[in-house]
């Protein structure tokens, strides 16, 4: 299949984990195309991710909610995009846990908002060169016993209020390939970790507790398996899906990295004191077994053959290294993660963007 060209990019959750990276890699390689960032800056949305790319030409920020019609409608109309890639969303399953509202309203309504306002900007075009690419997880085919993958055929079986309201997204996108013909592609993607990931998620959460010598939380008895991919990894399979993947199709993205959450957190623990020059077992110390989370999916497992034959895409780092230059990465950018965790990072935006926000 030719390579497709878009002049207009538009990413949602650009400020957040995996969209910073994506708005970087566009930036830099499409560097005659307008990427727009559209994001709400919630908890989660974070400027100080993209100091590299304010002020370069192709590269414009609205602050934005998915949920807001008319704001959207006015961002289609001002920067006609005709690739949307869909990041933004309520991302955390303990957080989907106390406020499961929450997550069908930005991740399920918000979706539908960004469907309706695509089709409407470009269906007097019949969607000539268009594409909304959707951004999922594979959360979404629920839980695996000790054996198989989930490939693309495996059938949606949400467990937790994130992934039901990610998989009502899904098919929602999916409704308007079928019914309106919309050029759309979707991919499923495992556990990313690396630099700018929020310290809620496990791995940045165990490494800014080793830094500060506080417990590390393993939730029940650690036995749980999820598959670990490198964000840039996965931002290439975005970059590759959007201009290669054929409308209509889903792509699973995975590392081939199953691990049990147990040994994560231990080969974390070993990498930093060998780093810091502690004696083995120090951080392992800190490690406590804590009340299991509701609903805990045991395993999550990839099958990526598709992508991979198909597309031509497949990983680069491997699990260790990754792990190692995203543990210097935190320890080298201990502001960032001080700025997080104090909450100072939302002063970034007014300082950047001259606007009194609460
Ligand atoms: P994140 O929580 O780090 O970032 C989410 C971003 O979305 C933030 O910048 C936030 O401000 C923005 N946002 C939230 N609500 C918004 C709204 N109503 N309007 C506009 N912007 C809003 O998330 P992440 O980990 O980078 O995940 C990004 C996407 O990738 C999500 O859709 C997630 O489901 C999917 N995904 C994540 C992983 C993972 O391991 N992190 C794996 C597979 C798929
Ligand atoms: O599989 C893809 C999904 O991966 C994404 O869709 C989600 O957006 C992303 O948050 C992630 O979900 P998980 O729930 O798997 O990630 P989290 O980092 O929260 O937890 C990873 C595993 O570690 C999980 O089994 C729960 C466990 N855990 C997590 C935390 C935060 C702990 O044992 N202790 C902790 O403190």
């Amino acid at each position: 299949m030719k390579k497709r060209e878009f002049r207009s990019i538009l990413i949602t959750g650009g400020a957040g984990f995996i969209g910073s990276h994506l708005v970087r890699h566009m930036v830099q390689k499409y560097s005659q195309s307008k990427i727009i960032n559209l994001d709400k800056l919630t908890y989660a949305g974070n400027l100080e991710n993209l100091r590299d790319v304010e002020g370069k030409d192709n590269y414009i920020f609205e602050r934005v909610c998915i949920t807001d019609e008319k704001e959207v409608e006015r961002v289609f109309q001002q920067h006609d995009p005709d690739l949307v890639i869909h990041l933004a969303a309520e991302s955390h399953v303990d957080r989907s846990i106390v406020s499961p509202l929450e997550f069908v309203h930005t991740n399920t309504v918000g979706t539908a908002n960004l469907l309706n306002q695509a089709k409407r900007h470009w269906q007097e075009s019949d969607f000539a060169g268009k594409l909304f690419y959707q951004v999922s997880t594979d959360e979404v085919y629920g839980s695996l016993g000790p054996s198989g993958f989930f490939t693309e055929e495996t059938r949606y079986d949400p467990r937790s209020p994130y992934s039901a309201s990610k998989a009502g997204a899904d098919h929602l996108v999916r409704a308007y390939f079928h019914t309106f013909h919309m050029p759309v592609v979707i991919s499923n993607c495992s556990n990313n970790y690396g630099p700018f990931q929020f310290p809620e998620k496990l791995i940045p959460l165990i490494i800014n507790n080793i830094r500060n010598q506080n417990e590390l939380p393993v939730y029940g008895d650690g036995s749980n398996v999820r598959d670990w991919l490198h964000v840039t990894d996965h931002v290439k399979a975005i970059d590759l899906a959007a201009h290669m993947g054929i409308p209509g199709e889903t792509y699973n993205v995975g590392g081939n990295n199953e691990y049990k959450n147990l040994t994560i957190v231990h080969t974390l623990c070993d990498l930093i004191d060998a780093k810091v020059g502690n004696a083995p077992g120090t951080s392992r110390s800190l490690i406590k077994f804590v009340k299991d989370r509701l609903g805990h999916d045991h395993r999550y497992a990839i099958d990526s053959t598709k992508i991979t034959q198909g597309l031509g895409w497949s990983p680069a780092i491997k699990l260790k290294e990754g792990l190692s230059l995203t543990i210097n990465w935190y320890f080298e950018n201990s502001t960032w993660l001080e700025n997080v965790t104090s909450g100072a990072y939302k002063d970034y935006y007014n300082k950047m963007y001259r606007t009194v926000e609460n």
